[in-house]
């Protein structure tokens, strides 16, 4: 129907001009609101995978590097630190890591893909403090004359092996997390990504 200058036709007209404004000015609010519950790109990063290169970690050495804003630990574990691992087994609280929570890799004895290679977040499971590397062994240790090599907690005393595993009787509850990760070739690792997860 034709739109001549009436009354009704006028209104028409306004009602038509009303409504299109209403649609732009409810596209330009909208558009900022969703803007603003995107993720920052700060955010994305602090959260996204970490890439190590550890093809220069000497066997007995031990890198570090943050991922969710945690420590993550790397150690190239020697020979005799992955004996002591069955040595130390009856002195641990789950020595088999079947108590937490852990990807399927971190339940074996070694507690990793690589049995060398050990990937850990360096954060004690009782209150949150980060136990400091004790790899020397024996008597120089200031430990214990048998002390294997391991990790000791300053904050409250617990112990943990070389695989991260506490020992029985300590204020830490579980086994140190393993982050998921993967390799990607020989000497590159992913933190925060594997294929399971
Ligand atoms: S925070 Fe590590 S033993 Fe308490």
């Amino acid at each position: 129907m034709s739109c001549d200058d009436t009354v009704d036709c006028g209104r028409r007209r306004l009602l038509v001009a009303t409504a299109a404004a209403g649609g732009v000015a409810g596209v330009a609010v909208a558009v900022p609101f969703v803007a603003s519950m995107l993720p920052s790109e700060r955010a994305k990063a602090a959260g996204a995978p970490v890439e190590v290169d550890i093809s220069n970690l000497a066997p007995g050495e031990m890198k570090t590097v943050e991922w969710r804003g945690k420590p993550v630990w790397i150690i190239n574990r020697t020979k005799e630190q992955l004996e002591s691992l069955k040595k130390v087994a009856d002195k641990l609280a789950d020595p088999k890591s079947e108590k937490n929570m852990q990807p399927d890799y971190a339940r074996n004895e070694t507690r990793s893909i690589k049995p060398d290679i050990l990937v850990a977040v360096g954060i004690c499971t009782h209150l949150g403090c980060s136990p400091t590397e004790k790899f020397k062994t024996g008597a120089d240790s200031g430990i214990a004359a048998d002390w294997p090599g391991g990790f000791l907690c300053p904050c409250h005393g617990s112990f943990f092996d070389l695989a991260g595993r506490v020992y029985k009787s300590m204020p830490a509850p579980d086994n140190l997390e393993i982050p998921p990760h993967m390799y990607l070739g020989d000497a590159k690792l992913i933190i925060g990504e594997d294929k399971k997860a």
